[in-house]
């Protein structure tokens, strides 16, 4: 099939995957309203066409942490990705490398920390979720630690998993998920063979390393659904900021005031993100929240923004919202899916190409100078 941008991607996708595994992705909680408005409100964000002030020497590059990187976007941490393609993580993070963005390797991973980071040209981010076994927490946060990670990417929108129908209806969950599941890879070869069969072991490698034994996805997820700890407030973050010495990115901001307490909390960056429409269905979309919240922080600390990204000209649109950079999440996932590593390269390729055509019809030199003076209203 024909393959021009992140959409062909999710056919793709859609096409390769078992069902429980496509639907777990492109799902959002509840009657997923948010999930839509995340994409509807970022594509209704009209841009000021400027001419004859175009240039051919271009700079997509910025500078986060001390870190330059080729351009403003990162993958975003998502939980089980090494389930969409063989090694999903390790094949992510080279072509994040290869195209000189950062990567952000979530908690929930079936890679283990220590596989990805042995194939990262640059030190990964790592992504941490509230959870109630702090002794998983600082082991995980040492191990991320002394493989060279300074970035640290806290989440804080799960402090209980959303209501995500779909997962009932597709197999991921409910009693007759396991032999479902398996019904479905079967009638899904190419994924059989690729994940299946040599994508193994099919673990949370992080859990797996510090709990030492194997037992399956299932455990793990059960594992997980238990730990989540509803009473997370900002006073126990501050012994997060005890244990790790690095950059601390709060992810998970959709209100100004707690962008602001961000700030005072002293974090380095936020991520505005209603995690993928994932979570609290009815909320706001990023792209209608990000300008308030860049009016209170902008420029005091770092601030990205995810949700309904994909196209280059939706990372143009985030940041004349007011982001400094942009996280891909599903719209990667998609490509991993259908073509691994060379997939995401070919994805970010993409998005690069639209994101300078963008740049020259705008009358744009530097990804630095995309700002609010560049909405059309
Ligand atoms: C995990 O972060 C999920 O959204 O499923």
């Amino acid at each position: 099939m024909i393959i021009s941008s992140a959409t062909d991607f999710r056919e793709a996708a859609r096409r390769k995957l078992p069902p429980f595994l496509f639907h777990y992705l492109d799902g959002g909680a509840g009657a997923e309203q948010t999930l839509r408005s995340n994409v509807d409100d970022l594509q209704a964000v009209r841009l000021r066409q400027r001419v004859l002030r175009g240039s051919e020497q271009l700079d997509l590059g910025v500078d986060w942490f001390g870190e330059h990187y080729a351009l403003p976007m990162a993958l975003a941490p998502i939980g089980l990705a090494g389930m969409y393609a063989r090694r999903g993580e390790v094949q992510a993070v080279r072509a994040a490398c290869r195209q000189g963005i950062p990567f952000i390797q979530s908690t929930v991973s079936v890679c283990p920390l220590a596989e990805v980071a042995a194939q990262a040209s640059k030190p990964i981010w790592f992504q941490l979720y509230v959870l109630k076994d702090r002794a998983f927490m600082r082991d995980v946060m040492r191990r991320a630690w002394e493989l060279g990670s300074r970035t640290l990417v806290f989440t804080v929108d799960m402090p209980v998993p959303g209501n995500r129908y779909r997962d009932a209806h597709s197999g991921m969950s409910g009693a007759n998920g396991p032999l479902r599941r398996v019904l479905q890879a079967m009638l899904h070869p190419r994924w059989a063979w690729d994940v299946g069969v040599h994508g193994r072991p099919h673990d949370l490698g992080n859990i797996t390393a510090y709990r030492g034994h194997a037992t399956g996805l299932t455990d793990y997820i059960g594992w997980l659904g238990a730990n989540f700890d509803p009473e997370i407030a900002w006073k126990d973050l501050q012994w997060i900021r005890d244990e790790w010495q690095g950059k601390m990115i709060i992810k998970g901001i959709l209100d100004p005031d707690d962008a602001r307490d961000a700030l005072a909390f002293g974090a380095d960056g936020i991520v505005v993100s209603n995690h993928g429409g994932r979570q609290l269905d009815g909320t706001l979309s990023s792209a209608r929240v990000l300008p308030a919240i860049a009016q209170q922080v902008k420029g005091k600390l770092a601030i990205f923004a995810d949700g309904g990204v994909r196209t280059g000209t939706d990372v143009f649109r985030m940041l004349a919202l007011g982001a400094d950079g942009v996280l891909l999440g599903r719209a990667f996932i998609y490509a991993l899916a259908h073509g691994g590593q060379a997939g995401v390269e070919r994805l970010l390729a993409i998005m690069e190409k639209d994101l300078r055509t963008n740049m020259v019809l705008t009358g744009v030199k530097s990804v630095r100078e995309i700002g609010p003076h560049l909405l059309a209203e």
